[in-house]
């Protein structure tokens, strides 16, 4: 039986794939763990919950050791926004937190799961059909730590045997729990406001598109990854994946035909703008579809339908 660890689990992703690994592999097999902020009541009453500090390896071994841990999905990171606006904390997290995640996985023979990103592509790379294997440059801290995240991923499999595995998410949407402090913030925040208030102020401008994925689908790869054959896998630990491509005139559009009174405004700010202009159109996910038989299942029509739907119930407008 599996014993998982997930790291970052009050976050975004996390907090929705805590749930999702319960479900599949038992409540009692999922240690849940974060940070500083309080988790859910649905986290924490559904299986183990701990405060943890990935910068204190100490705290994570405890863990590891106290539920003889063998994958860890580490999730806890900071996000592109944020990371530009504190650049040497980002660091600290997203570097010095991975490196003792894989000391750790290292010493106790785990797996171990870590999300690169589109922020690992930069203004060199080529933007459209962006291939798996290709040139990054990034020019923001968020890419830099993301780079030398695949690379200290590959080393500690090519080294010392950590089974490390990894995809390049594009901006995750989702209804459950926020986001914090990213480029694509934009595409979830969209559906609260065009819900609340029938109104959206962009902070990209149009024409600005970039890759996209629905949160189910974000798991689905999270945990079809770590399940897939280790023989099968060429590119262990940063598989582009991706759902679909868009601009914020393309959300808004579908958006609208939901709701047609919704409209969009633009208020660019400079500094997520940037960095979203340094980012892929659209990635190539051959690969991942290929080694280990990615496949979306959400769209950008299916994906609309379903957040109008949940948050609208979350909201209370139905
Ligand atoms: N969603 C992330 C961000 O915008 C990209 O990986 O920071």
């Amino acid at each position: 039986m599996k014993k998982i660890l997930v790291t970052g689990a009050v976050g975004q992703i996390g907090s929705e794939l805590v749930m999702a690994l319960r479900e599949r592999y038992g409540n009692d097999n999922v240690v849940a763990a974060g940070h500083k902020t309080p988790p859910s009541k649905e986290l924490l009453e559904s299986g183990p919950f701990h405060y943890i500090n990935c910068n204190e390896i100490s705290s994570l071994q405890e863990i590891v050791k106290k539920y003889n841990i063998d994958t860890i999905y580490h999730l806890a990171a900071i996000l592109s926004a944020v990371a530009e606006a504190k650049p040497q904390h980002a660091w600290d997290v997203n570097i010095n937190g991975l490196y003792n995640v894989l000391e750790v996985a290292r010493e106790n023979k785990c797996a171990v799961f870590t999300p690169s990103s589109i922020g690992a592509f930069g203004p060199s790379t080529p933007a459209n059909n962006t291939p798996q294997d290709t040139i990054q440059r990034p020019n923001t801290m968020y890419g830099v730590s993301k780079v030398a995240g695949e690379l200290l991923c590959d080393y500690y499999h090519k080294r010392f045997g950590v089974d490390a595995r990894g995809v390049r998410y594009p901006g995750i949407i989702s209804n459950a729990t926020l986001p914090g402090g990213g480029t694509t913030d934009y595409a979830v925040d969209i559906y609260y406001e065009a819900i609340k208030n029938k109104r959206y102020k962009c902070f990209l401008k149009k024409g600005t598109f970039l890759d996209m994925m629905y949160m189910p689908d974000a798991i689905k790869a999270a945990i079809d990854l770590m399940e897939a054959d280790p023989s099968k896998l060429k590119h262990r630990n940063a598989f582009n994946v991706t759902a679909m491509s868009f601009d914020p005139e393309k959300i808004a559009a579908e958006i609208k035909k939901h709701i047609p009174e919704f409209e969009i405004e633009y208020d660019v700010d400079p500094l997520r703008q940037a960095i979203a202009d340094s980012w892929p159109n659209n990635m190539n996910d051959s690969a991942a579809r290929e080694e280990w038989g990615w496949k979306p299942e959400y769209d950008l029509a299916k994906m609309s339908k379903d957040m109008i739907e949940v948050l609208s119930k979350k909201l209370n407008r139905k």
